[in-house]
């Protein structure tokens, strides 16, 4: 996604078939589920992992490893980038980018659940690493300023929002001009029956 940059003023355009359930209510149970998953941790996805890339992490991290791929091994990061993480969890993308752009380059992980935030940041402290941040907030209205990163990066979240199309409105804000974004996410491949849509498992997973 490095050309065909649309214009700011009028961002990606079209239909978004996902939308079900109201954009508050999703958020709603976006912010419940994820608030009670993050203090207890449950890892679904470290086995995406190269044995080598988990050896380099707190047991903790990968216990709150909730996504469903390593967009950081696609990523081809650079030493001195800046990398943002859209729905960062426990942080697990966010210390491999920053492991990968060293010193001199940064890592900031964004995630709308407060107890994720409070989790990643208990994270840090035990990783170490000096060029780490996270924010609370929404990949809906990203709280960073135009032309930020090179990189978006983002692992399973993408999927639970209702507003997809703002969601890359922002990324190509946040983006700086020749940026690229890199996700790990669910897609469809035939339509799903209207109770699953609307099940808050399914909304939020
Ligand atoms: C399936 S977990 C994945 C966490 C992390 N990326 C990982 O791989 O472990 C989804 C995360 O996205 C966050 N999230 C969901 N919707 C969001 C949104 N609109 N903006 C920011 N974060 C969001 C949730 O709070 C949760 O921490």
């Amino acid at each position: 996604m490095t050309n065909a940059r649309p214009s700011r003023e009028t961002g990606m355009q079209g239909t978004v078939r996902g939308d079900v359930v109201a954009p508050d209510e999703a958020r709603q149970i976006v912010l419940d589920t994820y608030g009670q998953v993050a203090p207890i941790g449950t890892s679904v996805s470290d086995a995406m992992y190269p044995e080598d890339v988990l050896a380099l992490l707190p047991e903790s991290v990968k216990e709150l490893a909730l996504g469903v791929g390593h967009p950081c091994g696609f990523a081809d990061l650079g030493e001195g980038e800046v990398v943002v993480d859209l729905g960062c969890g426990g942080g697990i993308d966010t210390f491999l980018a920053a492991s990968a752009v060293g010193p001199k380059g940064r890592a900031i992980g964004l995630d709308i659940t407060p107890e994720m935030v409070i989790r990643a940041e208990e994270h840090a402290r035990l990783v170490g690493l000096p060029n780490v941040e996270f924010h609370q907030g929404a990949m809906e209205e990203i709280p960073l300023g135009d032309e930020t990163a090179d990189v978006i990066i983002s692992n399973g979240v993408i999927s639970m929002s209702q507003r997809k199309h703002q969601v890359f409105r922002e990324a190509w804000r946040v983006l700086k001009p020749g940026g690229r974004i890199v996700f790990g996410d669910m897609a469809l491949n035939g339509p799903l029956p209207m109770e699953v849509r609307k099940h808050p498992s399914a909304v939020a997973g």
